[in-house]
Parts: C-alpha cells; structure tokens; sequence
C-alpha cells in the first residue's frame, strides 16, 4: 500500500520515528512535513538523531494564526494528496498539521488514520483539544494509548471495529533510545549531579500568552532552592522577552537554554528530581522514567499518569507549585506504566492496517 504520514510539530517526529522504521519495511512510506516546525532544533534536529526518513515533501507552511496555518496546510495538502494518490494517510497527536492532514484526506474521500486517538481534556478552548475532537470524528482507524481513550472514542459513537487499543508510540520511542540515552553524557558537559535539578518546559498559549501566569510560573520557579534547567521554545523565549520577564531569570535559579535535542533532552529528564511541564507528551515520558511529573495546567488528557501517582496539576498557582515541590520525596509518587507502552506499539498498528483493509474506504454519506 501506499501509506502516507502527515506531520510538522516536534513531538510528531518522535512519534513518526517508530512507524518510519515499521512502515518503511512492509509499505511504501510517503513523509509529508507541513513546515509548521522549521527552526533547525525544532524539526531537522530529530529526523537526524532518530534516523527518520528525510520528508518526500515539505510544504513550508510556517507560522501564522491558527486560522492562517490550518487553511494554508489544507490547501497545500489537498493539492500535494491528489498528486500522490495513497491509499491511506496517517495523522499523528493533535497539532495543526494533524487537523490539515486529517481533514485534507477526508475531503479527497481518501482513508485516514490517527495515532494518538480518544485523548481527552474535555477543555475545548485549547486548540490541541479541537484538534483532537475533530480529527477523530473523520478519520477511519483509531489508534487509542490507553483503555481511557478507547472509552472517549466509545462514547463519542466511534465503532468499536475503528478502535484499536495499540498503546503509546511515543513511549515506544523513548524505550527503543534507552541505551543512548542511558550513554549520554549530557550531565557532565552540563556540570549536573543526578537528582540535584528540575527540568521545565512550558509553551502552552494558556501560560505562556497571559502576562500573570507566565510571571507567577517564572517568579515561582526562579525561587526553588535546585537548579531549574529551562530549555524554552522560541515562542515562550520571545514572550519572556517581550514581557521583561527575561532579566528578572538572569542569576536566578532558573537556567534557560534554546530547545534541546531528543537524548539529551531525555537524558536529563531520566536523572532529573521532578520535571515541570505543561507538555502533553513529557507527562508520559517522566511517567515512563519513573521521575515525577508536576503539570503546569488545571486538566490534562493524559489522565492516567494523574490515576498512578505520577502527575500532578498544579496550574500556574504559585502556592500549588511550591506545595507540589515541597512534596517530591515523601513517597506519594508511585507512577505505574500503561499496558502496551512498549517497543511493539508500531508493530501492531501496522498489523491492524494490514487485517483491517475493508475499513480503508469512506462510505457515501446520504443527506
Ligand atoms: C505546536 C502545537 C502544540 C505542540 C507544540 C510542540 C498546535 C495548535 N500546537 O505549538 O500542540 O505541543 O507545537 O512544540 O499545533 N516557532 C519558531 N520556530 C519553530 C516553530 C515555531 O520560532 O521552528 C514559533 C513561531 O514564533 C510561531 C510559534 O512558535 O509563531 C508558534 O508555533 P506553532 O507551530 O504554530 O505552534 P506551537 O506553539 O509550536
């Protein structure tokens, strides 16, 4: 068959690096990169250390608004989709370009499918939770991480026959890097002792775009008696600038660095004393490190690494964070890993392609 992956944030090379790998040996494996990432430690940085196949196309799509970016990716894809003529698209996570992909197939009544399906926040004013809802409702094949997500497609009138319980690609990524990661020696060149820092990311709109939360976060965090390593995404780099936040880090216990790499980035992660996120994906890879997670936000989709102990929310409340901190180390954390996050999560979804053909089609609908 001729499978076509659509993809164009960070966190969906990480997830596309195990299916490359699987597809590529049983299929004709088509990469399309919308450009929504294009900076070369967001994109290019993790086709090269995760030995992804450079993209067939890349539509340099780049930023814009969300209405902007999602109507250039349509377009772009519609036209790119009718020339490849595949027999099946393959979306990843809840971005932008996963929304385009999606809908772009749909439109051209070609299959589709999503990897990462049935995720939930039940918060629709997040444009990844719009994504998400929308992307499942059209696409044809359901790739759920976990049983939770498998009962969000249920109740949402998802066919069981659509639903395929895989587990997570991306911890399948991060399992299958463990010996490099475990290699690295990131810590030395970084002068870090084990379980000595914090590591944070935050790039949520919800924190990063409201002046106040984006202060009490910092101001917060720049207070911790350990050392915060603070690799920022450009975005939240530029507001910390606009927002004269940057200066008020300078000395502080907050380090701030441009995005790192996959294994370095995992690397620390795996010896950190907590990581403080408002990622989706970090929250189940600390889950998966056995290093607790405390989450910059007051829901998360990812509602299992709250059910084992491994995450909390804590919002950007100044008091919740210092309380969460405060806690790490009384033994309250006991995260537990899903069933099937594990090295095989690639290889079954592509074995369910393959005996699931007859749902490759799109019904006529009748109005
Ligand atoms: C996107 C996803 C988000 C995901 C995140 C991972 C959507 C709606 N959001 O958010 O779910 O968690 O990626 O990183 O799709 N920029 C650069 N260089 C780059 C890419 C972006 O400087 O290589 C800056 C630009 O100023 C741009 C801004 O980041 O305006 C926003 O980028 P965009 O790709 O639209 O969304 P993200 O915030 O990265």
């Amino acid at each position: 068959m001729r499978i076509v992956s659509i993809v164009g944030a960070r966190p969906q090379f990480i997830k596309l690096a195990p299916l490359d790998r699987e597809l590529r040996e049983h299929h004709e494996h088509v990469i399309i990169h919308t450009g929504q990432h294009y900076d070369y430690e967001m994109s290019k940085a993790f086709f090269d250390q995760l030995d992804i196949s450079e993209p067939d196309h890349n539509l340099e799509i780049g930023s814009g608004s969300h209405a902007w970016q999602t109507g250039q990716m349509l377009y772009k894809l519609g036209e790119t989709l009718q020339n490849l003529k595949p027999h099946l698209v393959i979306v990843y996570g809840d971005t932008n370009s996963t929304l385009a992909g999606a809908l772009a197939a749909v439109k051209l009544h070609i299959p589709s499918a999503h990897v990462e399906a049935g995720y939930r926040s039940h918060d629709i004013s997040m444009p990844e939770e719009v994504n998400r809802v929308v992307t499942d409702r059209i696409v044809q094949l359901h790739f759920a991480p976990t049983r939770r997500a498998v009962q969000n497609l249920l109740n949402e009138g998802v066919e069981t026959e659509q639903i395929f319980m895989v587990g997570n690609v991306m911890a399948e990524s991060l399992l299958r890097h463990m010996d490099r990661i475990e290699k690295s020696k990131v810590l030395d060149e970084m002068n870090l002792e084990p379980g000595s820092y914090a590591m944070l990311t935050c790039h949520r709109p919800e924190n990063t775009n409201d002046p106040a939360r984006l202060r009490n976060i910092m101001t917060t965090l720049a207070e911790t008696p350990f050392e915060v390593i603070f690799p920022a995404h450009p975005r939240t780099a530029a507001y910390l600038e606009e927002s004269g936040l940057l200066g008020k880090l300078d000395g502080s216990s907050v380090r701030l660095l441009p995005p790192m790499k996959y294994i370095e980035f995992l690397k620390l992660q795996s010896q950190a004393a907590c990581v403080i996120t408002d990622s989706g994906g970090i929250q189940e890879e600390a889950l998966v490190l056995g290093v607790p997670c405390i989450t910059l936000r007051y829901n998360t989709e990812r509602v299992e690494t709250l059910d084992c102990g491994g995450n909390c929310l804590v919002g950007a409340d100044p008091k919740l964070i210092r309380e969460a901190i405060q806690a790490l180390g009384s033994g309250a954390w006991t995260g537990s890993v899903p069933e099937n996050w594990d090295t095989e999560v690639a290889a079954r979804i592509v074995r369910a392609i393959d005996e699931n053909r007859q749902l490759l089609r799109i019904e006529a609908q009748v109005f």
